[in-house]
Parts: C-alpha cells; structure tokens; sequence
C-alpha cells in the first residue's frame, strides 16, 4: 500500500538550515510517526560528500535524550540518502531524479517534497531544474522555500516571478516560521472562539497592540550576513507581520487555508506604507561592562554600518475595526530579554470615578519561551484593605497542560506541507503586500544612510523607546507589579 509514498528532498542539504532545521524536523516528525509510509530522504547540494559523513553531519545536530530514540536515531541515519550536484544544470537534476528513481517503488503513487533551504539567488535556477527534469507525474510535488524573499518588492517580484514560470501557487509553500509555532497557531481559536475576546477585540475597547520580539544576544558569528538585511527584514516584515494579521483579521468564512488567507491579506491591503516618522531604530553598542561587544565590533560588520539590530514601528489598520489603534512592533537583537508576546491594551475605564488609579486592562499572549496567555485586571488587594492591585488570570502552559508536547515550528509545517495544507504558509499576494509596507522606508533608510540610534547591548533599547511607545497610546502603569515572579516559575 504505497499510496502515501513520498520523497523528501532536501536541496542545500549541507547548509546550516538544513542541518539545525529542516532535518531535525523531519527526525521529529519520524519520531511521533507522522512521515508517510514508505519514505525516502534524499539530501542535495553541490559539495562532494560521502553518505556516511553526510549521515553522521546530520545526526549530530538531532538531540536525543533516551535509548528509544537513540535507536530510532539509527533507523534515520539508514534513510538518510545523499546526492551532489550543480544548482542550475540541467544533466545535475537528471542525475537526481535517477537518484530518486532508483529509492522509489516502482509503481504506484510517488509524492516529492523539494525543500529548497538554499538562498534565494538560485531558486529560480533550481525551481526551473527541479520543474523540468524532477517532477513526479505519479502523485503531488511541492516545493518548500524559505526566505529572505528578496530585499524589497522589486527584488521579490523577480524571484516570484522566476518560481512562478515553473511552479503553481498551490504547489509552492513559503515557509514564515513564525506561523508554526504553537501560540501563534492558536491565534485563531483564541479569537474566533471565544466570545469574551471576540466581543471586545476591536476600537471601542482596545487602545494599542504591541507586538514585541527580544533577544538577549547579538548577530555573533552572522555579523555579516545580517548586516545586508538588518532587523526591520529579518524580523520584523516577515514574523512580527504576520503575527499582526492574524491578530487583526476579520472572522474568515471558514478554515480553508485560501478563506484564511484572504483575511490575512485584506488587513495587509488596508495598511500605508511607512514612513521615517512611524519607526525607530537602533544599533547596539558593546554592554555596560564591556563584556559584550558591540554590532560593530563583529570583524565580518563594516565599521561604518547603518544596519538597524533595533527597531520600533507603529502601524495603522484604518478598517471599521481598527481604525485609530495603534499597532506597535518591537524587535530586537542584544536586548535584556529573551521572549516574544503579543499585548493587547485596553481602553481606560470610562468614567472611572471611583479608583482613578486603576490601570488598564491587558492581554498578553505569550509566544515564547513558556507560552502562556494571560488577562491583567484589578483586583481588592486581599485584606483589610480595599485598595485595587493588579492581578492576573493566568493560563500558563508548563501548569496546565503538564506532558504535553509542544513540536517544534519546522515541524509543524512540514506537516503541513505532506498533508498540502496552505493556512500556515505565506500566499504569493501576501508577500508582496508586505513588501510594498516596507520598501519605501528600506529604500530610504539605506539611501540617505539614516543613522540607527545607539543601545548599550543587554538593555531596553535606544533612549526614547518609552517615550515613542507613549506617543502612540501605550500606557504604562505606575502600580508596583512584577510579572517574572508570578510567571517564570
Ligand atoms: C529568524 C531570524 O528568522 O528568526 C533570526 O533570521 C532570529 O535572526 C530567528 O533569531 C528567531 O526565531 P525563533 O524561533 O528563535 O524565535
């Protein structure tokens, strides 16, 4: 019974992403017996290697913790296949689809999954390759491809365009990992089915919407190749942007991948491109007491860098629901905390005559690490006294839900690509509406070489961060309260 039958190309199988990611997620996905039955994986790139150093390459990088999965480790290593060739000659791909031929069933349904986790400057050269000498006409083909798509709308254009000659847009999945990770999965649910959210998720009752991203360490060791993208392309017109579509879409008709991601694109439609004066962005510097050092400090970075590792920006969605909210996404590198949330501020209690004091209302939902949602409210402080203190209603996932398995984001989409489904991948008018968002400020930014503002590493970010934040409506409250005790425990 090979009607699963499938084969897993990975191309650009010798690179870092293929190592620490695409593999370990087809691992994790053998694991828990989610790959198709029977299976093959065949690793692709142009490095001359044997498959017993291929092999042990790639399991290196897959952690496991028990004898059962040190076995099953084995069983991998046995499937793992590899094969090397050019990016753009056709007699290359001829070769690996003989490769393939010769792992597959001979009859019967043969599915293949490319995984192009190669830069983008060859994926037109291999998605016309794989197109006209690798294509299976015995079961579906799917292409994944992972960005950067492009550096802006023009650039993005031209490789669509050049994957779009040879590929279908129901046969291409663009990876945004950001859209596999459990807390943003559950966006929706949270939303749509729940009517004590759904009922308040709009203008009247939310002030702003910040979506922030922190990491604590810098871009040591890709100091160089980060600085030809810097964080608003990184982070910020990719991940953080798609956490706010989902945040702000309207209900889709259904859950049908294409009625998800028409919502998604309509909010991306009804927003203006930016501008200098909507953005803040930063460099840092080394840290305080020198042990770190500073972006500059990487020998791979020009000294004379403007590539923002900081940036602040506020955007508006100016529809029936959110016109005038104020949605602000944060992000960036060498900062004072590891985690990625999204807070929903609500509006002041009007008319709030009796504890003027009361701070507002907040929805924070946790994305990483410890996922968690949780609602700020006032409450009395317990006692004798009838003072108002901020608690919370907490759900924290590490309590709740104890033993549940959280998969990792690569995992879960590559799921989603052998099950076809589309709804957590980014659609080819998505991508462009981001990149429209973003490319005016990107152009001017590097054109009039617009100098970042400095930040010590390891701090908040640039003097003025909580001033630009107030300036677009976030309130900070001024009542003793520490989240970390309550929560990181
Ligand atoms: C990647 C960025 O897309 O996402 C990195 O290129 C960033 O700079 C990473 O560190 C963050 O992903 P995660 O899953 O660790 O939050």
């Amino acid at each position: 019974m090979a009607k699963d039958n499938t084969c897993i190309v990975v191309l650009g199988a010798s690179g870092d992403l293929a190592f620490k990611k695409t593999f370990p997620a087809i691992f994790g996905l053998l694991k828990h017996g989610l790959l198709p039955q029977p299976v093959q994986i065949v690793g692709y790139a142009r490095t001359k290697m044997d498959l017993a150093k291929f092999r042990e390459r790639v399991t290196s990088q897959i952690k496991v913790a028990s004898d059962a999965d040190r076995k099953l480790l084995e069983t991998f290593k046995g499937l793992l296949t590899y094969v090397d060739g050019q990016y753009d000659q056709a007699a290359s791909f001829q070769n690996l689809r003989a490769f393939i031929e010769r792992l597959e069933p001979r009859s019967g349904v043969r599915n293949r999954l490319f995984y192009m986790a190669l830069p983008p400057n060859v994926f037109g050269s291999v998605g016309k390759g794989l197109r006209e000498n690798v294509y299976t006409a015995n079961g579906w083909n799917r292409v994944v491809v992972e960005k950067p798509f492009g550096r802006d709308l023009p650039t993005s254009n031209e490789l669509a365009a050049a994957l779009a000659q040879y590929w279908k847009e129901d046969e291409i999945y663009r990876i945004d990992h950001y859209l596999g990770k459990e807390m943003v999965k559950n966006l929706l649910i949270l939303r749509f089915a729940n009517q004590f959210l759904g009922g308040i998720w709009d203008r009247q009752h939310i002030s702003n919407v910040q979506i922030t991203f922190k990491e604590p360490f810098g871009t040591e060791g890709r100091g160089g190749y980060f600085d030809e993208f810097g964080i608003i392309r990184d982070v910020m017109q990719n991940h953080l942007l798609q956490v706010l579509t989902l945040v702000a879409m309207e209900k889709p008709i259904s859950l049908d991948p294409e009625h998800v991601r028409d919502e998604k694109v309509k909010v991306l439609r009804y927003m203006k491109e930016l501008t200098t004066n909507d953005i803040m962005i930063g460099q840092y510097t080394a840290s305080e007491d020198g042990k770190k050092p500073g972006y500059k400090d990487d020998k791979t970075v020009p000294k004379d860098s403007v590539a923002p590792t900081f940036a602040t920006a506020v955007f508006f969605i100016p529809n029936e629901r959110w016109d005038g909210v104020p949605f602000i996404l944060k992000c960036g590198k060498a900062l004072d905390d590891a985690k990625v949330e999204v807070r929903v501020q609500f509006n002041s209690v009007p008319g709030n005559t009796l504890y003027p004091n009361a701070a507002r209302n907040e929805i924070v939902i946790r994305l990483q690490p410890n996922e968690a949602v949780y609602i700020k409210m006032m409450n009395k402080k317990p006692g004798m006294s009838g003072q108002p203190v901020i608690s919370e209603l907490e759900l924290n996932y590490g309590r709740r839900y104890t033993g549940e398995r959280i998969p990792d984001a690569y995992e879960a989409l590559l799921l989603d690509v052998l099950q076809g489904d589309h709804s957590n991948f980014v659609r080819d008018d998505e991508l462009r509406e981001a990149w429209r968002i973003f490319t005016p400020l990107l152009h001017k930014l590097e054109r009039e070489r617009i100098v970042p503002l400095p930040y010590k590493y390891g701090s908040r970010g640039p003097k003025g961060l909580d001033e630009f934040i107030a300036s677009h409506g976030f309130e900070r409250h001024d009542l003793p309260y520490d989240w970390q005790q309550v929560f990181d425990r």
